[in-house]
């Protein structure tokens, strides 16, 4: 933006002024060499000589590079805290304690409350089930699974058909004898909730009438909420509402079918 304005050699006194008030505020004097960090933590922490003098700290930036998180601009600070508008490791970090409390941001117990942040519907439904009391319990000898257990953590991802049951195994085996059946019949489930997704495509893409619009608007809605009731993991109830969803998208899509033979 600045940039634009000095090339067409115009720039008002007055904006010249805040501006220069905004550089006192921020402490930072165009005389130095340094700069406001359009993002302190990224301009540091994806110095390529980390390769060589902390080489798995600089794994933890390619990490986040190559997530969902960071194409919709999610940054560090968004999940650890700290202070992103400054240069300075120090001042970036909060002080001496503050690596510490970037840590406890994203220790076991807390990260749910750190994604749920943006994810709180999601939260909503995780904090229903049995995995949170598990989590939260300090008596609990089973371990309940986090966001960052299924998901990964900088580089979040969905899970699919193909990693379900392994995330699931992980936890619910004939060793542990917690639940072992869950891991097939959850890969099973989501077979049937992408299924539903699929569907919902072929519908959208078809639909002519205000009747199909008005059945599209509720049947999204439904599988939203899918979304969310998915992480209560009260898997009966999600099988029975995945079923009437998958029925429900069922007949639509041959009342489609019929129409366009006519
Ligand atoms: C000027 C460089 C610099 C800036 C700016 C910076 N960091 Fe760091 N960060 C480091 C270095 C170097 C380390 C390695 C540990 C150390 O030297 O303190 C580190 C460590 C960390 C750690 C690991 C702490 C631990 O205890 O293992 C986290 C998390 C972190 N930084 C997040 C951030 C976030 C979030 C920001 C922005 C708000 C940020 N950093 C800004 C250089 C920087
Ligand atoms: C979506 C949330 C999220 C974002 C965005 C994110 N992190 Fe993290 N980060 C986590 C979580 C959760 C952990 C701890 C769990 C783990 O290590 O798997 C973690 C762990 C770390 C650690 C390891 C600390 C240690 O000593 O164990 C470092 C270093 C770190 N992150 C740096 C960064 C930097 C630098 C960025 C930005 C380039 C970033 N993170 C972005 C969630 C995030
Ligand atoms: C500052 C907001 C923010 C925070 C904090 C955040 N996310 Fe996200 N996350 C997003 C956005 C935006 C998307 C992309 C849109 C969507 O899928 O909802 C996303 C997408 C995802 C996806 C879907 C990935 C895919 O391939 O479809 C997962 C899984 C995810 N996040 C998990 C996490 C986890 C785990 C944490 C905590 C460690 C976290 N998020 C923290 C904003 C956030
Ligand atoms: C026990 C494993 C597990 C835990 C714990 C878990 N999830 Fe999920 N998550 C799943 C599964 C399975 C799906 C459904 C498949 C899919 O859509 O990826 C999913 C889907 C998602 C999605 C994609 C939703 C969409 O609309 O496509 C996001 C985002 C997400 N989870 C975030 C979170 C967050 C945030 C937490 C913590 C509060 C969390 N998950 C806890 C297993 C888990
Ligand atoms: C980190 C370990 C861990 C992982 C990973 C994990 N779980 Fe769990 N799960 C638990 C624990 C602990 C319990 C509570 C068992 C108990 O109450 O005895 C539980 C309970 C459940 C229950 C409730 C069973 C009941 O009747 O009480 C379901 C359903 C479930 N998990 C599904 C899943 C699915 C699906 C996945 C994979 C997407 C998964 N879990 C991944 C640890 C885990």
């Amino acid at each position: 933006m600045e940039k634009k304005s000095k090339l067409s050699g115009r720039k008002p006194i007055s904006r010249l002024f805040v501006l220069f008030l905004a550089c006192v505020i921020c402490g930072i004097f165009a005389a130095g060499n340094s700069v406001v960090a359009r993002e302190g933590c990224i301009d540091c922490h994806s110095n390529t000589d980390l390769i060589v003098t902390n080489k798995k700290l600089f794994d933890y930036f390619k990490e986040w590079s190559g997530s969902i998180h960071k194409q919709e601009d999610v940054t560090c600070s968004d999940c650890h805290g700290g202070n992103p508008d400054v240069s300075s490791k120090k001042a970036a970090h909060g002080g001496a304690k503050g690596t510490r409390k970037m840590m406890k941001a994203v220790n076991f117990q807390n990260i749910p409350a750190t994604c749920g942040q943006c994810h709180d519907d999601i939260l909503d439904g995780y904090v229903k089930s049995n995995h949170y009391k598990h989590l939260k319990s300090k008596k609990q000898v089973k371990q309940g699974p986090n966001c960052v257990t299924c998901h990964g953590s900088l580089n979040s991802v969905a899970l699919n058909v193909n990693t379900v049951s392994q995330t699931c195994q992980s936890c619910h085996n004939q060793k542990s004898k917690n639940n072992p059946e869950i891991p097939e019949k959850a890969e099973w489930l989501l077979n049937k909730f992408l299924s539903a997704h699929r569907l919902f495509r072929y519908v959208t893409i078809k639909s002519s009438t205000v009747d199909d619009r008005a059945f599209l608007k509720k049947a999204g809605i439904q599988i939203q909420t899918l979304s969310e009731e998915w992480h209560t993991f009260d898997l009966k109830l999600f099988e029975e509402k995945t079923r009437m969803l998958l029925d429900a998208l069922k007949s639509k899509r041959n009342e489609i079918k019929k129409r366009s033979k006519k």
